[in-house]
């Protein structure tokens, strides 16, 4: 309980620039990741959900507002240091994998401990370890290309837990896997919430949703639920 936060944004935006236009996709969204949290982020398509995970997880910086990550203040920090943040306590998730293509399974798993100095050998045993505990021993040899959604949506956690990050942020992590390989990787996202892992995940389904510990609710590039806490009176 008394443990710090794992993030914390404070009134944080994201305007994107596109050609000559502006996106306003966050608009001021405050939001704090408690170390043993689980939630689940819910909203229609384009509500900001992904751009919201991808400014918690560090690979994008807001355009107004705070974000504080393992409590570095992430506008003090250079591209290096982020990067180094993010690969030490970050796992992330992404909505459409981002596995390298003519890469096996085992070694696209094993590329963020290529960050961290540890030594092949080492690194292709605790990315084996990782795969099979996603159900995916038999696939380690297999480039994305030769594996199902569901099969690469399992690759890419593998590759977001194989660091041992205190936070998973994850981009519908059950997005493309039919029930019961859904209900197996719920399940392991929860024994590591068990663990002592933080998870955030985005998902369009409600069952996945309800059996996080919370739920926020995002529109238009804000969160409407839980009803933000302004401090000034029908600021609507
Ligand atoms: N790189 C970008 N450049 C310009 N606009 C963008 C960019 N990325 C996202 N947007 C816009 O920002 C808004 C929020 O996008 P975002 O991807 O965060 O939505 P989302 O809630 O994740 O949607 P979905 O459920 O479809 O994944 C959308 O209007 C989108 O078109
Ligand atoms: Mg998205």
């Amino acid at each position: 309980m008394s443990e710090a936060p794992a993030i914390v944004a404070t009134d944080v935006s994201r305007t994107y620039e596109l050609d000559g236009v502006s996106v306003p996709a966050l608009r001021g969204v405050s939001f704090t990741v408690e170390a043993d949290d689980y939630v689940a982020i819910v909203g229609t398509s384009g509500s900001g959900k992904s751009t919201l995970m991808h400014l918690l997880g560090g690979l994008d910086r807001p355009t107004g507002g705070t974000l504080v990550i393992g409590g570095r203040d992430v506008a003090t920090l250079s591209p290096p240091e982020m990067a180094r943040l993010r690969n030490e306590t970050i796992g992330f998730v992404f909505q459409s994998f981002h596995l390298l293509s003519r890469t096996t399974a085992r070694d696209n798993v094993a590329l963020p401990l290529v960050y961290r100095g540890i030594g092949r050998r080492e690194r292709r045993a605790r990315a084996a370890a990782m795969l099979e505990r996603v159900g995916l021993a038999h696939r380690m040899d297999h480039r994305p290309n030769q594996m199902s959604g569901g099969e690469q949506q399992r690759v890419a956690i593998a590759r977001a837990l194989v660091t041992g990050p205190s936070v998973l942020l994850a981009d519908e992590p059950t997005g493309n896997l039919d029930s019961t390989t859904g209900q197996s990787v719920l399940a392991l996202l929860e024994s590591l919430n068990d663990e002592g892992v933080a998870i955030v995940l985005v998902t369009h389904d409600r069952e996945v949703a309800a059996r996080a510990h919370r739920q926020i609710v995002m529109r238009d590039g804000l969160i409407v639920s839980p009803a933000p806490v302004t401090g000034e009176e029908g600021a609507a």
